[in-house]
């Protein structure tokens, strides 16, 4: 019987696991329990292959791979950034394609290019930190929200916002625009420091093999 360890994977919950698990069949990695819409199952197995996958909130990845819970995470590259996990990013999965911008009112395009005293509505706080005192060196106060961050400037909490953009209709339906692209995103792989080292060739295989389907 072989005494090899599980390679577990942790993903983000939702479109971003089912578009992993789509690309890891690519490769000849299935999990059939998974693709079960109706379970509540949180984690499963592949046991022929030693892998186990499970499923988390997005910003919650980068936390089991730092931890060793997970050896290998695929999350959106605003989650990484957001969260400041240490982990290695080892590959660009190319999908869930969009960016991160700071968007309003046509008219706070001002605001910005006076590098005026701002209130800024995001659910992701150390972005918008980082753009606007590292980047910018705009002095600003940032309001954090949970999500539907697009209200923020339509209800008068904030000037403008930092949020994703991915096809521009959510600012289209209510009446904001891009004003400024803070860098683009799609999914990564994550792995952890020390699975890295102990499971190298296993973890090398994996990724020569996406690599060689994704381009
Ligand atoms: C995300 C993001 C924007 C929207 C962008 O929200 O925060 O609101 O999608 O997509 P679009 O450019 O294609 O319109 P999400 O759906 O995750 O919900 P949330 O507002 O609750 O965060």
């Amino acid at each position: 019987m072989s005494e090899e360890k599980y390679l577990t994977f942790a993903l983000g919950k939702g479109r971003l696991a089912d578009k992993t698990l789509q690309l890891m069949e690519q490769i000849g990695i299935t999990c059939s329990e998974i693709q079960s819409k109706d379970t509540r199952k949180l984690i499963f197995v592949n046991e022929d292959l030693k892998l186990k996958f499970f499923l988390a909130k997005g910003p919650d990845v980068p936390t089991y791979v730092e931890y060793g819970a997970a050896d290998i995470g695929v999350v959106g590259k605003d989650t990484l950034l957001e969260e400041e996990r240490r982990a290695y990013e080892v590959l660009d999965l190319k999908f869930g394609n969009c960016k991160m911008c700071v968007c309003g009112p046509h008219d706070a395009k001002e605001l910005l290019n006076h590098h005026e005293m701002i209130r800024v509505a995001t659910k992701y706080p150390v972005i918008a930190k980082d753009y606007f005192y590292n980047k910018k060196h705009q002095t600003v106060n940032i309001i954090k929200l949970n999500g539907s961050v697009e209200l923020g400037p339509i209800v008068g909490l904030s000037d403008v916002i930092v949020d994703i953009v991915e096809t521009g209709s959510t600012l289209k339906a209510n009446g904001l625009e891009i004003l400024e692209e803070i860098c683009p995103l799609s999914a990564r792989m994550i792995v952890n420091q020390v699975s890295m080292q102990m499971e190298s060739k296993r973890i090398n295989e994996i990724i020569s093999k996406l690599k060689a389907v994704i381009n």
